[in-house]
C-alpha cells in the first residue's frame, strides 16, 4: 500500500518540524528576540514557516481533497469527518504564526507579538502531533484495509501531483 507510506513518511517528517518549532520556542523562552538573536531567530524561523506552508497544509489537503472521500466512497465517512474538524484549529494556528512571523520578518517581534507566538507555536506543536498519532493509529489501519489496488494507485498518483504542486 502506497498511500499508508506516503502518508506515514509524511507524518514523520512534519512530526520532525514541530518538534524543530517547539524546540525552537522552548530555547527562546518569553523573553523577545532582540537585536543580537534576531537574525539566528529569524533564518531558524522562515524555514519552519515554509515547511508548515507547503509540507503540513499539503498534506492537510491531500487528506481532505483526495483520501477522505475515497474513504467515505468505501462507506467510511466518519473517520474523514473527524480529523477534517481537528484540521481546522490545526490550520487556524499554523495561519496566525505564518501572519506573524511574516510581520516579525520585516518588523522584528515586539514583545506582544512574541508572546502570542510562543503561545501559538506550542498549541500547534501539540495539536499536530497528536492528530498525526491518532492518524498513525486509527486511520492508517483503515487505509490498508479499506482501499483497493486500484484507488491505491490513483491517490498515489495525486499525492505525486499534490507534492509537486505545493513543494518548495
Ligand atoms: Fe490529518
Ligand atoms: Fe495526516
Amino acid at each position: 500500500m502506497q498511500t499508508a507510506h506516503l502518508l506515514h513518511d509524511e507524518h514523520v517528517e512534519i512530526e520532525a518540524l514541530m518538534k524543530r518549532l517547539h524546540g525552537l520556542v522552548r530555547q527562546q523562552g518569553l523573553a523577545c528576540p532582540g537585536e543580537a538573536d534576531r537574525d539566528a531567530v529569524m533564518s531558524k524561523l522562515s524555514e519552519i514557516i515554509a515547511g508548515i506552508q507547503t509540507l503540513l497544509g499539503g498534506h492537510l489537503n491531500f487528506e481532505e481533497e483526495h483520501l477522505f472521500p475515497r474513504l467515505a466512497a468505501n462507506g467510511e465517512a466518519d473517520m474523514g469527518e473527524l480529523l477534517t474538524a481537528e484540521h481546522e484549529p490545526i490550520r487556524e494556528a499554523a495561519d496566525s504564526i505564518t501572519e506573524i512571523a511574516r510581520t516579525a520578518r520585516d518588523e522584528g517581534f515586539t514583545a506582544e507579538s512574541w508572546r502570542r507566538f510562543h503561545r501559538l507555536a506550542f498549541e500547534l506543536a501539540d495539536r499536530v502531533i497528536c492528530h498525526a498519532e491518532k492518524e498513525e493509529m486509527a486511520l492508517l489501519p483503515l487505509v490498508e484495509e479499506l482501499l483497493s489496488a486500484d484507488d491505491d494507485m490513483e491517490l498515489a498518483s495525486a499525492h505525486a501531483k499534490s507534492r509537486f504542486k505545493t513543494g518548495p
